[in-house]
């Protein structure tokens, strides 16, 4: 479970209140009970053009996601050791392998014969090694050039000098990260330890990989994200779903917002929230609280009462992205009260996401593509939005090191 904490009364399902680690549980006591929360009044606006201009995708591209390190999928997508998967979310062919020892590597997916791709399918496979189906040369999971046939006819050949290309990578909190780059510095400081110790908490990384399902969108990368950073639309656009008229799960309220150095974290009570649900050890804090994480560069994470869900959104044009989608829950269903409660969950949360906040970025896109609106206004409802996007803008402007940035930003 990757728990580290299991008082006697602890919930059957999800999580105490006292596995939480302390900047969590501080962040839950400063919710405000919902009748004395007050949003904040703000005077913010973006122009229509950085979701629109191929100029500004580009240098989102250059400085962004071609330079820091960006998520690829949880660990819980390739979990075990000596496994080989191909990921192409990014529009760039990478091949994700944990070696023997469980240490995790990727790799452009391509052969260093004359750059076949090595593997096919964005789903983990156990192998010992990895052989091209063009020629055969066959691989490490290290990327080690391990066996080329008819190697005596090449002439002074060193397999040795024709290992894979490998980007630069980590593991974090429950989170495979790489630098799509090899030629960019190795530089992780964007990645924060508070971040690291909060999924842990979650128990993201040893969390068990429920279902996978990728969107593709017409619609650039951050109006897919936006929702993700306010409330505001969840009384109404979800009111039928989610919202009023429907599960009627959430208040209609802002959350604790904290910047973690260039990410974000929003706590918020749900509807059943009260103050007094923090003294009692054996409710699951995920049914009365909500945790949503903004991973910068493109990333969310948000906890459910008895699932967690990771969505990366890929930018693949100005007006285009990937959106792979990721529920994790606990461990595997071991019942079949437990499967039918996930497999309704998977279903809900992908119309929910699917129909009602994708589609809404979409819609977006096609009216802010009319050039009606010159620009985009957020309320004090929707102020983590500018939050998010003075992250972005200080990295678009930053010419030196990211992790410099990264400290400035902090
Ligand atoms: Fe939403």
């Amino acid at each position: 479970m990757g728990k580290h904490f299991s008082p006697d009364n602890r919930p059957r399902f999800g999580i105490s209140i006292n596995e939480l680690n302390d900047s969590q549980i501080d962040a839950i006591r400063r919710i405000p009970a919902h009748d004395a929360a007050v949003p904040p009044v703000i005077e913010e606006r973006r122009p229509a053009s950085i979701f629109l201009d191929q100029e500004r995708y580009d240098l989102e591209q250059s400085r962004i996601f071609r330079r820091l390190p960006v998520p690829l999928a949880p660990s819980a997508m390739i979990p075990e050791a000596g496994s080989v998967m191909a990921h192409d979310g990014y529009g760039v062919p990478l091949m994700i392998t944990r070696d023997r020892e469980g240490a995790v590597h990727v790799f452009y997916n391509t052969c260093t014969h004359k750059g076949a791709i090595l593997v096919e399918g964005c789903k983990a496979q156990k192998a010992g090694r990895v052989t091209c189906p063009y020629h055969a040369w066959t691989y490490g999971l290290d990327g080690r050039l391990i066996g080329v046939p008819r190697q005596e006819t090449l002439a002074r050949f060193d397999k040795k000098d024709r290992p894979l290309t490998e980007l630069p990578s980590r593991e974090s909190g429950g989170l495979i990260w790489a630098i799509l780059n090899s030629d960019a510095p190795a530089d992780f400081g964007i990645l924060d330890d508070q971040i690291a110790s909060d999924f842990d908490h979650f128990g993201l990384p040893g969390a068990h990989l429920y279902g996978h399902r990728r969107f593709e969108l017409q619609a650039n990368w951050k109006l897919v994200m936006e929702p993700f950073l306010e409330g505001y639309h969840v009384q109404r656009l979800h009111i039928n779903s989610i919202g009023p008229a429907g599960l009627d799960m959430f208040a209609d309220v802002v959350s604790v917002p904290d910047r973690l150095g260039l990410h974000l974290r929003q706590t918020s009570g749900r509807g059943n929230y009260s103050p007094e649900i923090l003294n009692d050890p054996s409710v699951n804090i995920r049914s009365y609280v909500t945790h949503a994480y903004n991973l910068f560069p493109n990333t969310v994470f948000i906890t459910s009462p008895y699932y967690m869900s990771v969505m990366i959104i890929m930018p693949t044009g100005v007006g285009t992205s990937s959106v792979d989608y990721y529920m994790l829950t606990d461990a595997a269903p071991d019942n079949p009260k437990a499967e039918d409660l996930y497999a309704r969950s998977f279903s809900v949360i992908q119309d929910v996401f699917g129909n009602e906040d994708f589609k809404a970025a979409e819609t977006c896109q096609r009216g802010l593509s009319t050039g009606a609106i010159k620009d985009v206004i957020y309320c004090g409802m929707e102020a983590p939005i500018p939050a998010f996007y003075e992250g972005i803008e200080r990295m678009l402007g930053a010419a030196d090191t990211p992790a410099a940035a990264a400290v400035s930003a902090a």
